[in-house]
């Protein structure tokens, strides 16, 4: 059966990026290993531009019929002064709450020869691989009431809603106690219970739901500022972290510097079984150095094997894609972020080679 990856390269270097991510996928294919059809649209500032809207509805429709959609990146200064409802990010969000893709994967892996691109002293970061489990469909990214309002006395108030169901605590917290099954079955909560009473909400429903289905998984709660600390303590005690939107938000950019470079994460956003799962690279759309050929492509890459593992029942060719990153990086090849004087193709053709796949169609920005 023929599976579709649709794929929407978005802003800034969000195009460089994915297209060595097409180039890998569209060779896989070729190769025979996989009945694939890659499609893209026009999603961010870009679509804004040609259609007054960040997410076109048909890109909407398209991404539902599709069995993964990888995403570049999407924003840029050039749209900072839209309305909140059309900028480039909330196309994205409109995205993630259309496809309710509400369990955000964020895997900060450190390969090994990167452990000394980390700020952090390598002894800490060696052998990392610790999985952010973030919600992503709730909390004060979508709730109600929203909005700046003037006050009679002439100031203005600003008012975002941190909000969560039972239920939407419960089906990412399922997703968590999984997938920690498959790893080192030990999953930390994390919120703010303290001082909030949805984080209170968060611990009692992840409790709860532990005892009643996940009592054979490691269990542990933390407060989000000791969890920022610790990952940057001593980052290795983690396997799951599962937390919030707006925690989730934080503590994976602070995880991603562990790894050596944000341009090494990718991600997965995934819902209920059998719905169509959306990968995206954490880094944005880092304008500063967009057109240039010289982003790090690793992290599309990698959302590329999450969608192989995740949507595309392909597990080996996702084992395959990391495998050969890996290698790549083992042979030395790296990009600017790393240290490095790869490009973006470069770096893509190196990923190829250790593919053993045929190293061709390739554009510098
Ligand atoms: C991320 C990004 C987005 C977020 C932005 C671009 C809306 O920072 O995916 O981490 O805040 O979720
Ligand atoms: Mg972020």
């Amino acid at each position: 059966m023929t599976k579709t990856l649709l794929l929407l390269p978005g802003d800034g270097i969000g195009p460089e990026v994915t297209e060595q991510s097409r180039r890998i996928a569209q060779a896989i294919a070729d190769g025979g290993a996989i009945d694939l059809r890659i499609d893209s649209g026009d999603f961010g500032g870009m679509a804004f531009d040609r259609h007054g809207t960040p997410l076109p509805d048909d890109v909407l429709v398209r991404a539902l019929a599709a069995d993964a959609v990888l995403m570049g990146a999407v924003g840029g200064p050039q749209w900072k002064g839209c309305g909140y409802d059309v900028r480039p990010e909330a196309g994205l969000l409109r995205l993630r709450a259309g496809m309710n893709a509400y369990a955000n994967l964020r895997p900060a892996y450190c390969f090994a020869p990167l452990a000394s691109a980390s700020t952090l002293k390598s002894e800490h970061v060696a052998g990392l691989d610790v999985l952010f489990v973030r919600e992503l469909t709730g909390g004060v990214y979508f709730g109600a009431p929203r909005g700046i309002e003037a006050l009679d006395d002439g100031q203005r108030r600003g008012i975002n809603t941190h909000v969560y169901t039972s239920a939407e605590i419960r089906r990412v917290a399922e997703i968590a106690f999984q997938i920690a099954r498959t790893r080192r079955n030990q999953v930390c909560s994390v919120e703010k219970g303290n001082v909030m009473e949805a984080g209170l909400l968060w611990r009692e429903e992840v409790s709860a739901l532990h005892a009643e289905k996940y009592a054979d998984v490691e269990l542990s709660h933390m407060l989000a500022d000791n969890c920022a600390m610790q990952l940057v303590k001593n980052p290795r005690q983690f396997d799951v972290i599962l937390t919030d939107n707006l925690f989730g938000d934080i503590l994976s950019d602070t995880a991603a510097m562990l790894t050596g470079s944000i341009g090494m994460l990718p991600s997965a956003a995934i819902g209920d079984p059998g719905a169509p799962g959306l990968y995206e690279p954490i880094h944005g759309s880092a304008p500063d150095i967009a057109g240039r050929g010289v982003a790090n492509p690793c992290a599309s890459i990698l959302s590329l094997a999450m969608a192989f593992r995740h949507s595309l029942g392909a597990p080996a060719i996702a084992d395959r894609i990391d495998a050969a990153v890996a290698s790549a990086l083992d042979a030395g090849v790296r990009t600017a972020d790393l240290g490095g004087d790869a490009t973006t193709a470069g770096m893509g053709d190196a990923v190829l080679a250790a593919l053993a796949l045929p190293v061709a169609d390739r554009v510098e920005a």
